[in-house]
């Protein structure tokens, strides 16, 4: 009995995975977006028991092929504009095959040298990117609400010391959070794990652009000082994920340097749009963030799941998350880093490793490209939306996401139209919600998205608002 393949299995996985990857990719753009689920194969896939003989290899891809693709939602589609979610770049499939048989382990560098180095590469460049210096470090993470999980862990640590014996059980003012009424719900989900407390949360007030009111987040800080609570993190947002509004970091920052406050960002949706020249200069004043949380498996492409999290002081992140144990000591080596001391995680897959192929394959003037020309085609969706009687925008549109109404729809209506388009193969959108007012949100995030794709979108849209009119 053996768990391996022999070289005839072997070679027979390899050409059949090749199969898979041709067939995929010619019918990216045909299939339907959201698959008719066959709920006869989904309850069997619940219900049978695993066999006590194998399926073998051939038996394995044709379950693969049969049971479980026509049952995924196509993400890869170019008219997939519901999340801020890609299709992988074309070389993760076989970065994400290495990893999986070297399976390093990247916890302590002894076990995962080349990976650990690898990691800091991916790291030390995100940082870059943002003007972190020398002192600054990260972690790979699964993703972006995990990043902010892990950030806020870090200011909480750095603002009560005594939290990693005493726990919440030591006495003092409540700490406060404070972020904006836009911002993406894993920052309540963090504030809820970590014990603060929902009411310790301050959504605060957004402009008409929907970018966190300076003047508002001043009186929060006042006011909680003032009825004795201590405020003591500020998570700003580089793209909400409603409407990819940027709030005012360098004002936001100024006062967070005033009050002595931690500055997280997220940047889970928006944050890697600095590699975009029309918009970086909105990313200026990142560098004067404690922490930014970033989503490799957004704007970077890279499959799921890829997180990261930076932090301009890495002795921060030590400071939360570094535990000595016996077992495992190894020698600080200056070359690589032992990131169990950096995250929750003991073991951890080499993640870095989709991410620095793609970098080194494509090179980072294709992501220039790319992140350029999703802007671009975000841009004409703005126009087309201009340019349509039936249609309105609802937000202003900074980066990727775009959010529009037909005029005079309801939310139901906007339901429908949704229904309609998902159903016809047009596109799957997302519902957007601003102000109290509802509408239909697209927001590009996909390499192969055309052109000819948002003029068919909103031509069908158009259509649909005047039939009913
Ligand atoms: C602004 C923002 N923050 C956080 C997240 C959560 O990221 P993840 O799904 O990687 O946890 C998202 C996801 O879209 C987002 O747009």
């Amino acid at each position: 009995m053996t768990l391996g393949l022999d070289d005839e299995d072997r070679r027979t996985a390899s050409r059949l995975l090749a199969e898979f990857f041709d067939r995929y990719e010619q019918s990216v753009a045909t299939a339907p977006i959201v698959p008719q689920v066959d709920r006869d194969v989904l309850a069997g896939l619940l219900a049978d028991p695993f066999p006590d003989k194998g399926i073998g290899v051939e038996g394995l891809f044709r379950a693969i092929n049969e049971k479980i693709l026509p049952n995924s939602t196509k993400v890869a589609h170019p008219r997939f504009l519901a999340y801020v979610q890609g299709p992988p770049n074309g070389v993760a499939p076989y970065a994400e095959a290495i990893a999986a048989t070297i399976n390093q382990n990247c916890n302590f560098w002894q076990l995962s040298p080349a990976a650990s180095v690898i990691e800091r590469a991916v790291v030390s460049w995100l940082a870059g990117l943002f003007g972190y210096g020398e002192a600054s470090g990260g972690i790979l993470t699964s993703g972006g609400s995990v990043a902010s999980l892990h950030a806020l862990t870090t200011a909480l640590h750095e603002r009560r010391p005594e939290f990693r014996a005493a726990g919440l059980q030591t006495s003092g003012p409540a700490l406060v959070v404070y972020t904006s009424g836009e911002a993406h719900r894993c920052i309540d989900k963090a504030v809820a794990i970590l014990g603060l407390g929902l009411d310790n949360v301050r959504h605060i007030a957004t402009d008409s652009g929907h970018r966190m009111r300076v003047d508002a987040l001043a009186e929060a800080v006042r006011a909680d000082r003032a009825a004795g609570r201590e405020p003591f993190c500020v998570v700003a947002t580089t793209g909400t994920v409603m409407s990819g509004a940027i709030d005012p970091i360098g004002p936001i920052a100024d006062l967070c340097e005033r009050e002595g406050l931690w500055l997280h960002i997220d940047g889970a949706y928006g944050g890697l749009f600095v590699l975009a020249d029309r918009v970086h200069p909105a990313f200026d004043d990142c560098r004067r963030a404690d922490s930014i949380a970033l989503d490799p498996h957004k704007l970077l492409f890279a499959p799921l799941e890829a997180g990261c999290l930076l932090v301009r002081d890495r002795a921060n992140l030590a400071r939360a998350y570094a535990f000595k144990s016996a077992y495992l000591t190894v020698e600080d080596d200056p070359l690589m880093v032992d990131y169990m001391d950096f995250g929750p995680q003991l073991s951890r897959g080499f993640k870095a490793l989709k991410v620095w192929s793609a970098l080194q394959a494509f090179g980072v003037d294709s992501y220039r490209g790319v992140i350029d020309q999703v802007l671009q085609l975000a841009e004409h969706l703005r126009r087309r939306v201009e340019e349509d009687p039936n249609l309105e925008l609802m937000a202003p549109v900074t980066l990727s996401a775009v959010c529009f109404r037909i005029k005079g729809w309801t939310e139901a209506q906007h339901a429908a139209v949704r229904a309609t388009l998902a159903e016809d193969g047009t596109a799957l959108l997302g519902p957007a919600r601003l102000g109290g007012r509802h509408g239909l949100r697209a927001c590009v995030t996909n390499y192969r998205t055309t052109y000819a794709d948002i003029d068919l979108v909103v031509d069908r849209i158009s259509e649909l608002a005047s039939c009913a009119s």
